[in-house]
């Protein structure tokens, strides 16, 4: 039976790029996000990514719309995909906003602030949990890989609610394998933190001749496909360090 991969942030760039490698190498995959058109074109993408892997089946591919963080959003990730495919053994939490760029801290809004912890943590916690919940029920195992930055552990002027919310995001996923040990269920949970990429978030950052010189987001894709399939006691509550150059360095 073919195992199955929720993607949130499926339809962004890094995202976009792991959906199609998830279905090249035989998942079923669940696109989220909330962009119809860009869920429409990553799940397209992947589809042509999985017809070209030797001799392979149909591919099985979904798509979600939906805002994480609204409440809600969480649920429907994990209902979905179990609705659609039978089952859910790994979810991907990529979904993620920059928030307010180019602002010191002391000229965040509480809105501005609470919009970026609400999308880049809660959402991953509310997801997190949803899918947990169901492991437990199904008495079924679950992988959890959390999509990080380089920017958790040290900081960029001018990203500060970003900034944190990595950090936390990191935070969030020792206390889920330090829960996971009381867990019914096998719960593996691994960390990747990506490079700077090319996609909507690094466009908006950075000057454009700088953007368009980083490395495409398909090079992210080898390392969450490595903490969605390695063994659990190789990458169980470790952090998977992509560099620029594609080179997979676990920490922890
Ligand atoms: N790009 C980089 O250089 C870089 C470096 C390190 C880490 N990362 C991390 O990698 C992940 C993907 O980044 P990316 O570069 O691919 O960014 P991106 O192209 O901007 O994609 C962001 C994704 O998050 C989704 N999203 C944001 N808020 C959401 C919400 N409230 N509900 C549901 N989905 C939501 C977006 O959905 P819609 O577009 O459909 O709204 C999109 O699919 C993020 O966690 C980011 O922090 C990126």
């Amino acid at each position: 039976m073919r195992p199955v991969v929720a993607l949130t942030g499926g339809s962004g760039g890094i995202g976009r790029a792991a959906a199609a490698a998830f279905a090249r190498s035989g998942f079923a995959v669940l696109i989220a996000g909330r962009d119809a058109a860009a869920l429409a074109q990553a799940e397209a993408e992947a589809a042509r990514a999985a017809a070209g892997a030797p001799g392979a089946p149909a591919p099985a591919l979904a798509t979600l719309a939906a805002d994480l963080a609204a409440p809600g959003g969480a649920s429907a990730v994990v209902d979905t995909a179990v609705r659609r495919f039978g089952r859910l053994d790994v979810l991907v939490s990529g979904a993620a906003v920059t928030g307010p760029l180019r602002r010191p801290l002391w000229e965040v809004t509480d809105d501005a602030w609470q919009a970026v912890l609400d999308a880049n943590l809660t959402a991953a916690w509310r997801t997190a949990a949803a899918a947990l919940r169901h492991a437990i029920a199904a008495g079924t195992p679950l992988r959890l890989v959390q999509v990080s930055s380089g920017i958790a552990r040290g900081a960029v002027a001018g990203l500060g609610p970003y900034g944190v919310s990595k950090w936390a995001l990191e935070g969030l996923s020792a206390a889920l394998a330090a829960d996971a040990e009381r867990a019914p269920v096998a719960v593996t949970v691994v960390t990747v933190r990506p490079p700077s990429v090319r996609s909507a978030m690094t466009r908006a950052w950075l000057p454009e001749a700088e953007a368009a010189r980083l490395p495409g987001p398909e090079i992210v894709a080898p390392a969450l496909l490595e903490a969605a399939i390695a063994p659990r006691e190789r990458v169980h509550g470790r952090v998977l360090r992509v560099a620029p150059d594609g080179a997979i360095e676990m920490l922890g």
